[in-house]
């Protein structure tokens, strides 16, 4: 079986030695992947899959450590943890394509830790199917812990920019890039997951959470939009960074609850300039995403800041931001400012179509979103108080629903998962429908991330 194993490996590495010297046509290519899916053969005739991992700088199959290291092998792994890919997991039914577009993507990925949802998207966007990659050789994280982490990260970076923008460095823009790229994974993969973390609103850190936050309500709208990657990505980016000038005002300014004097308002507008002006500095900075930031607050009627001149084009991108900014701000709680349910959040920004805001893109977040977002708490034709927690069909279909607090408002021991769909079998109407919104503030918090982790578990 071992030396089975080392030809399995071998053929892998020679084939991808081979790729960088020959025409991916080339026998010198393509063999060792013909010679390779024979060599798994065998291996699945008592097992449904084959674990290819990398621990501690050793290569491991199936729990046999490869030590006869070939140059080619050496290769193998090196673009293996160059990616960031700790384990590769073939399954019965891998064919020869299989291999040659996953020995391909090894080749032609020049990106350094990418991350796992990322990778896993675009070998799905490749048509590979029984090659799939895993974060650890143990169980694979799922999707809602998968999100928080990537939230997190986006934080983090965000905090970091900000922070060397004020002691007057820099901020790497490959970070922001590198978490863009993960929330924009995690949003095609598992929308819901990812959109339920921006119900996540930190009262003093409100710029840190509102910045993740439009970067993933702006990466929705953009994929609902059906925007290429790139543009994708730079939409992102521009909703992570929009409010970076704002490092350049007094802290007390940005904080200042309540109306802004004349004087103040000023110096807020100088914002999207600043913030235009730093990323002008940093690297991996799509062009596109400077101009949206420099033109967040223009309006899409052209009446806002900085005031456009007649001839200005403005970038169409820049009125996604606006719309994601608008919704995170207004079912957020400032010291002026109670939090709207997002209901109420959809309702003023239909008011605004059309004039600040582009009415299409209302219209596409609503749809984005759904008519009840993720997150909003919802009373129930059985008088139960439940939370959504997906919305299916682009907000089209009944959205998931799971109960929180039974009919007498007591708090059940988990939350119970139920299809509005199912109709009462006497009637044959539906069991339950959505009466309306239940203001959260009248519950105890609850974590959705939390709710859906139960339910899926
Ligand atoms: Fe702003
Ligand atoms: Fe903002």
């Amino acid at each position: 079986m071992e030396s089975a194993i080392a030809g399995v490996v071998r053929h892998l590495g020679a084939s991808l030695k081979n790729r960088g010297l020959y025409p991916p046509t080339h026998p010198l290519v393509r063999t060792p992947v013909e010679k390779c899916r024979m060599e798994l053969a065998p291996f699945f005739a008592d097992r449904s899959e084959l674990a290819l991992t990398v621990s501690d700088g050793t290569l491991v199959l199936e729990g046999v450590p490869i030590f006869q290291l070939t140059s080619s092998l050496e290769l193998f792994m090196a673009r293996l943890g160059a990616i960031g890919l700790p384990a590769v997991i073939f399954e019965r039914g891998v064919s020869v394509e299989d291999i040659e577009l996953f020995v391909r993507f090894l080749h032609e990925t020049k990106e350094q830790g990418l991350p796992i949802p990322q990778i896993k998207e675009r070998l799905a966007r490749w048509g590979v199917t029984h090659i799939r990659v895993t974060a650890t050789e143990e169980e694979e994280k799922d999707d809602f812990t998968l999100a928080r982490e990537i939230y997190g990260n986006a934080l983090n970076v965000v905090v970091r920019a900000l922070k060397d923008v004020r002691n007057g460095k820099t901020p790497d823009g490959a970070e922001s890039d590198r978490a863009v790229r993960e929330m924009s994974g995690m949003v095609s993969r598992n929308r819901d997951a990812m959109l339920a973390l921006t119900l996540i609103k930190n009262f003093d850190e409100y710029t840190y959470n509102h910045s993740v936050n439009v970067s993933v309500l702006s990466l929705a709208v953009a994929e609902t939009l059906g925007l290429a990657e790139t543009e994708r990505i730079a939409v992102g980016v521009a909703g992570l960074l929009h409010d970076v000038g704002k490092t350049q005002l007094a802290l007390d300014l940005i904080r200042k609850p309540g109306t802004l004097t004349v004087e103040e308002f000023e110096e807020i507008k100088k914002h999207p300039e600043e913030g235009f002006a730093i990323l002008g500095k940093m690297t991996h900075i799509h062009e596109s995403t400077r101009s949206v930031v420099r033109e967040h607050h223009m309006r899409f009627d052209r009446t806002g800041y900085p005031r456009p001149e007649p001839e200005y084009r403005m970038n169409p991108h820049s009125y996604v931001i606006a719309v994601a900014d608008c919704y995170d701000a207004l079912t957020t709680m400032r010291s002026y400012q109670k939090a709207r349910t997002p209901q109420q959040a959809l309702e003023i920004m239909r008011k605004l179509a059309g004039k600040s805001l582009d009415p299409d893109l209302v219209e596409l977040m609503e749809r984005s979103l759904g008519i009840y977002p993720v997150g909003t708490m919802v009373r129930l034709s059985t008088m139960e108080v439940g939370v959504v927690t997906g919305t299916p069909d682009g907000g089209k279909g009944e959205p998931k629903v799971a109960i929180l607090f039974d009919r007498s408002g007591n708090p059940l021991a988990t939350p119970q998962g139920v299809d509005l769909k199912e109709s009462d079998p006497s009637s044959g109407r539906p069991r339950r429908m959505i009466l309306g919104t239940v203001n959260p503030l009248m519950h105890p918090p609850v974590s959705i991330s939390g709710v859906l982790q139960t339910l899926s578990g």
